[in-house]
């Protein structure tokens, strides 16, 4: 098939790449120039594991191409929309980009094609999109929602490897388009209407947002009680009513779904009349729980003045050069509000001088970021963090504290080593060894 992707961003890129590697003819459309040009040249802008080889060879196949605007009379049987809808203060999705990108469409597009929509948009909005190409002339295309479920850092094994596929549409037609797109992927289908397979995309975020802050809480109480919060998401996961995926207890989320998507359910909730009190208390949980170690680092050494802290990790997660949403970034602000020194610390991260005023410089050596370092926040799990020589951190360090914001260090073993111990929820004994997901 002749397929059109429409953002180059994370959903953008690597669905085209992955529906080219599936052996459609894509473009992609990016109005960044510089992006684009980084394409047609092989490189990848953003760090994904896996991407820059996909692009060299899909590149190197001739089955993609890297466009800044949409061609005017393309051939393209599908059109993926895959522009940003960034959150507005109210936390509402804005949608400029998406209506733009319909516009261009509207304009551009044969006859019969089909619209598919990944961005996340608000329930309703399929609908939205095929009233308005009805209302400009273009009754012949098709409309249908696409959710995207993959997460950064696995990106590209998300998409060949999928949980399910969601076709929300409108006509038979664009079923069957659809299955011929996603022709080779081994998953159970979905088939519904477009505003429920726009739920299923939030409803899915809003659930595994749920059980992180869930987790957070009762590692929070754990603390208080003298129970381990490993132990007992190890113990709760074990029943297959309630899994053991998204249990680990932590600094929250972060990224750019989670954050942006609860919000935008309370939002949507509330302007159809619905107080969705339960999510909203999960947003808050994932606010305060970022700020946990400020707490800890207060008890520690009464005032932070002048106290130099170290942050391990400022991607909010490991495998990813993001930083949208990540807890290092508030933490970083909450630390500056109490006058303490802060040295951020990344294997990838390179600046975050657009999310932080008065940014620090991203040091990539930990043993130099940790250097003089009177504490030191574990915010990321990196494995370059878990696999440092803990000793020589503790001789490194003036005051060798070290809070473990993801539970995944041994208490007695960083102990041994010299180093004063403290972590989420209570994990003051060695788990007895256990598979943790
Ligand atoms: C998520 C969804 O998983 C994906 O399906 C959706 O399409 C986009 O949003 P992503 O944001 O890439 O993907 O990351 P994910 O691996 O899901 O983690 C999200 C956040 O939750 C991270 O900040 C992570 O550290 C945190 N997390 C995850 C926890 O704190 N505890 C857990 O148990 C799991």
């Amino acid at each position: 098939m002749n397929v059109l992707v429409v953002g180059t961003g994370y959903v953008g890129l690597v669905t085209g790449l992955c529906f080219a590697k599936l052996g459609h003819n894509v473009i992609c459309v990016d109005k960044d120039v510089h992006k684009i040009n980084a394409l047609r040249n092989g490189k990848v802008p953003i760090y994904e594991p896996g991407l820059q080889d996909l692009l060299v060879e899909q590149l190197g196949a001739r089955s993609i191409s890297f466009v800044e605007v949409v061609p005017e009379s393309t051939k393209a049987d599908v059109a993926v929309i895959a522009v940003g809808t960034p959150a507005l203060p109210s936390g509402e999705a804005d949608l400029s980009a998406v209506y733009a990108v319909v516009t261009e469409l509207a304009c551009t597009l044969p006859a019969q094609a089909l619209v598919a929509i990944k961005s996340t948009v608000p329930v309703g909005t399929a609908q939205r999109i095929k009233d308005r190409m009805v209302r400009v002339g273009r009754s012949d295309l098709h409309v249908a929602s696409v959710p995207e479920f993959l997460r950064e850092g696995s990106a590209v094994y998300d998409v060949f490897h999928p949980y399910r596929l969601v076709f929300g549409v409108m006509d038979s037609r664009s079923v069957a388009v659809l299955r011929t797109l996603h022709a080779g992927l081994d998953a159970p289908v979905v088939v519904t209407d477009p505003a429920s397979a726009e739920m299923i995309k939030y409803a899915s975020n809003a659930f595994l947002a749920t059980k992180i802050s869930f987790i957070n809480e009762i590692a929070n109480i754990c603390g208080c009680v003298g129970a381990d919060v490993t132990q007992v998401a190890y113990g709760m996961g074990l029943d297959p009513r309630i899994g053991p995926a998204f249990l680990r207890a932590g600094l929250g989320y972060g990224g750019s779904c989670f954050p942006k998507d609860t919000r935008a359910l309370v939002n949507l909730a509330g302007e159809n009349g619905y107080d969705f009190q339960l999510l909203r208390a999960v947003v808050e949980v994932n606010q305060r729980q970022r700020l946990a170690p400020i707490i800890r680092l207060r008890e520690e050494f009464g005032s932070l003045r002048d106290k130099v802290v170290t942050l391990l990790g400022v991607a909010f997660k490991p495998g990813t050069d993001d930083v949208r949403e990540s807890p290092a970034i508030d933490l970083c602000k909450a630390l500056h509000t109490e006058g303490a020194r802060v040295r951020l610390c990344d294997p990838v991260v390179t600046n975050v001088d657009q999310y932080l005023p008065d940014a620090p410089v991203v040091i990539k050596d930990p043993y130099k970021a940790l250097d003089g370092a009177d504490a030191a926040v574990l915010v990321t799990e990196w494995p370059e963090f878990l696999r440092l020589d803990w000793a020589r951190a503790a001789t490194l360090m003036r005051h060798p504290y070290v809070f473990d914001g993801r539970n995944v260090f041994e208490p007695s073993q960083m102990r041994s080593k010299g180093l004063l111990l403290a972590n989420i929820g209570g994990r003051g004994h060695d788990a007895i060894p256990h598979v943790m997901v």
